[in-house]
């Protein structure tokens, strides 16, 4: 008997160790915000990636990093989303009521960033100044709440090439991302006094006890062997070189910038994954919306015409009400964090289903004015030829006004194309976001930017042409 228990416990033991040590964990993070993470090649990385990696696997787990906008990231973590934040977040009052907190592991103040020659020598200083922070921050609930509305960016990056340009005053900062910025920005500065002191830890969602204990045990021995002292200390030096080849860098013309910005670490990689991307969203979501709008356009046709299908036909208002009534982007994020709140699905499947839910609501408008613009008397041509209500509309009706809508159909799919440019909002790397992951980290927000217009355009200059094509051939089929 007790062999047979001692067998089993051995059993359930190994058996558990085994389940533990395969355990993978979400970890969300923005990864805009060096040295605690940022993307480097095709990697992220930073302070927070490395302690929250040390921390794992002192448990014995993994972790898979996702990427998304910092004002995201609590919701994310409160809805399941992602198992643990890691992402420069300051425990406060207000996050504590959505999330559990980590026992902190770095601390950290809220600093302004001023040009070299401003004026501005303190917080005082700051009433009616134009004030840039990250959305989201503690920067930004200090300013708004202590001074006044700031101008808020969704990377801090964003700001302080607004402040260069001369477009803000100052910039609300954390100290460490501020320094990384002000290194490689020799016209900026730094005011000694900080407006907040604050504390870094990693956010669980609400009731994960086992997980924040993993989490809090590796903190301490890292506290205690000091690990993160390390960490920290690596990621230093790391940013003294990358300031240094910076200011190499920005000995620059136009043909520097452009090795910079595209050549160095092949960062092109970025743009040309984000168009993979983007085009498979957008080729997708358009072949679901036709399939929608097809339903959708009979159906109301029908019953405009016949009577019949009352009731599909009120879903079918109230769903072009809906979609037509309200922005995509909401619409993506609810189907992102409402719809599949606590269910794992690929972002580019919601990204397609989103777009293609919403495309589909244009393309039946789209079809029905086609549908419409059929004179009544083919319907009843072809009726008296024998044959029945869907055989005339499947043979005659729709042949003829699909020819017509051709053309509002193909914009309707350019104007698709450059609406997928929001799918960063749930961190999908199209081709915005890969242009928005240069500028983060070349500081240089001019060419990514005209690159990312260049190729929008491009792509809708080439499908353009083929619409033309296309429409020509139809035209001499007649
Ligand atoms: N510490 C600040 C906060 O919690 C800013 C964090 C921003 N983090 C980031 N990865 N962008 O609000």
């Amino acid at each position: 008997m007790m062999k047979k228990i001692f067998l089993l416990s051995v059993f359930a033991v190994f058996f558990l160790c085994n389940a533990a040590s395969e355990q993978i964990l979400r970890v969300v993070t923005s990864a805009d915000f060096p040295p605690y993470e940022y993307h480097e090649g095709d990697k992220i990385v930073g302070i927070d990636i490395d302690i929250l990696r040390e921390v794992l696997r002192r448990g014995n787990c993994k972790m898979v990093v996702e990427d998304m906008k910092f004002d995201s990231i609590i919701a994310a973590v409160q809805t399941g989303k992602g198992d643990i934040a890691a992402s420069a977040i300051t425990i406060t009052e207000d996050r504590k009521k959505m999330v559990d907190f980590s026992i902190p592991y770095i601390t950290a103040k809220q600093v302004i960033i001023v040009p070299e020659n401003s004026k501005v020598q303190g917080v005082s200083d700051l009433k009616g100044l134009r004030i840039g922070v990250q959305h989201g921050t503690t920067g930004d609930s200090y300013v708004t709440e202590k001074i006044g509305e700031p101008q808020r960016f969704s990377d801090a990056s964003m700001a302080v090439a607004a402040l260069n340009r001369n477009k803000l005053d100052v910039v609300v900062l954390d100290n460490d991302p501020a320094m990384v910025h002000v290194a490689k920005n020799p016209q900026l500065k730094i005011l000694e006094k900080p407006l907040t002191f604050e504390e870094y830890a990693f956010a669980v969602p609400k009731g994960r006890q086992e997980l924040l204990k993993m989490i809090n045990d590796g903190l301490t021995g890292m506290h205690l062997d000091k690990t993160i002292v390390e960490i920290v200390d690596k990621y230093n030096e790391r940013t003294q070189k990358s300031v240094d080849s910076a200011q190499e860098d920005a000995a620059s013309g136009f043909k520097a910038d452009f090795y910079t910005n595209f050549v160095k670490n092949e960062r092109w990689r970025y743009l040309v994954d984000g168009f993979i991307v983007t085009i498979s969203v957008a080729f997708s979501s358009v072949i679901l919306g036709v399939l929608i709008g097809f339903v959708v356009a009979i159906i109301r046709s029908t019953a405009d015409q016949t009577g019949k299908f009352k009731i599909a036909d009120f879903v079918c208002r109230v769903y072009l009400t809906v979609i037509r009534g309200t922005p995509v982007v909401l619409q993506l994020l609810i189907i992102y964090f409402v719809v599949f709140g606590s269910v794992d699905v690929d972002k580019i499947m919601v990204a397609i289903l989103a777009f293609g839910i919403n495309s589909g609501a244009y393309v039946a408008e789209i079809i029905r004015s086609g549908i419409m613009s059929i004179d009544r008397g083919q319907m009843e041509a072809g009726r008296s030829l024998g044959l029945n209500y869907s055989q005339t509309m499947g043979m005659v009706i729709l042949p003829q006004a699909l020819k017509n809508v051709l053309p509002a159909l193909g914009n309707e799919f350019i104007v698709l194309l450059k609406e997928t440019s929001v799918c960063g909002f749930i961190a999908l790397q199209d081709l915005t976001k890969g242009g928005d992951i240069i500028r983060s980290q070349t500081y240089n927000a001019f060419q990514p930017l005209i690159a990312v217009a260049l190729v929008y355009l491009v792509m809708v200059v080439i499908f353009s042409k083929l619409l033309e094509i296309l429409e020509k051939r139809l035209k001499k089929n007649e």
